[in-house]
């Protein structure tokens, strides 16, 4: 578990898509460490759970909601910005993943993974653009490895979440002058997470996934955590623009990079 070594006191952190796994992770991670948080998601039993058990210091905000309808994600903001004000940190983490041959994927199963990774983080980002304190907020978007590895059965979540990464680099550039940074975080393999469980369903499918990292084993959702509060916190004031691995070296052998 992160032990509170930064200090979000007097923060607010709104992520989009906290509501379980890597997400739920991150907003508690913040909340140890002494943030308020808001958690959105589509399904009211998830967000109620999470809004709950992260209201321990602060009493946090919940929003049922999808990320493809841009008019829900803008309520939830002003909403928000009545209750609590400016937002100090924006996380951007919905998504949506299956394994899927592209020559067998319908056009609406694309459709669908590339509007809620990559239309979806432009709605939360433009949606919030007013809302964030400026000077010093941190937007981080959440990708992944698809981003810049193609990874077969998996052409939907590539372009989408390349996608992602040239919003976090484009926008970077255009709030940079606003005092804002924008950056994204890419997990590798998460243990007990429903990416993982997707994408490698076996005690087989993981052990092999395990020896691909050349760290040995597969994360843990606080070793994502951890990186997103450091990028949150003034020890990156002058980072922006970056795509930031976390992910045991996984990316640097290309998913090939274990010796174990
Ligand atoms: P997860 O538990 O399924 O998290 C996805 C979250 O997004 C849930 O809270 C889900 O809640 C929400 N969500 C999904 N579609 C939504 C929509 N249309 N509108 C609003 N919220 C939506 O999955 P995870 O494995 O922890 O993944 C979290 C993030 O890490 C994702 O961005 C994923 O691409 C990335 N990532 C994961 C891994 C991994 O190993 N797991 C690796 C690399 C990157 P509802 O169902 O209530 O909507
Ligand atoms: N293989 C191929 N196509 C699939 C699929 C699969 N496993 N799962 C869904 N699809 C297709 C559907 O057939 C549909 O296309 P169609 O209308 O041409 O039949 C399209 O994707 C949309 O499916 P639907 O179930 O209506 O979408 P949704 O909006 O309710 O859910 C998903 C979005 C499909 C991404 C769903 O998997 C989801 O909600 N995921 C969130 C959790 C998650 O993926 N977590 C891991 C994050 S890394």
């Amino acid at each position: 578990m992160t032990m509170p070594v930064f200090d979000f006191s007097g923060k607010n952190v709104f992520v989009f898509g906290g509501t379980s796994g890597i997400n739920l992770g991150i907003a508690h991670a913040f909340a140890r460490c002494g943030a308020q948080l808001a958690v959105a998601s589509r399904k009211p039993e998830k967000v109620e759970a999470a809004r709950s058990a992260l209201s321990h210091t602060h009493e946090a905000l919940g929003y049922v909601l999808d990320v493809r309808d841009f008019d829900a994600v803008k309520a939830a903001v002003d909403d928000h910005v009545t209750k609590r004000g400016k937002i100090d940190v924006l996380i951007s983490g919905a998504a949506g993943n299956f394994p899927a041959a592209a020559a067998a994927l319908s056009p609406n199963g694309f459709k669908s993974v590339v509007d809620i990774d990559c239309i979806g983080t432009f709605h939360v980002m433009r949606a919030a653009h007013e809302a964030l304190a400026k000077p010093g907020a941190s937007v981080i978007n959440i990708s992944a490895p698809q981003a810049f590895i193609p990874m077969a059965f998996q052409a939907h979540v590539c372009a989408a979440k390349a996608g992602v990464d040239m919003l976090t680099r484009t926008l970077a550039m255009e709030w940079g002058a606003e005092g804002v940074r924008v950056n994204s975080v890419s997990p590798g393999p998460i243990d007990g997470t429903e990416g993982m469980e997707r994408l490698a369903p076996t005690p087989e499918d993981k052990a092999r996934s395990a020896r691909a990292v050349p760290l040995g084993r597969l994360g843990t959702v606080d070793d994502v955590a951890d990186v997103c509060l450091f990028l949150a916190s003034d020890a990156a004031r002058y980072v922006s623009g970056v795509v930031l691995p976390a992910d045991g070296g996984w990316t640097v052998g290309r998913g090939f990079g274990g010796l174990g």
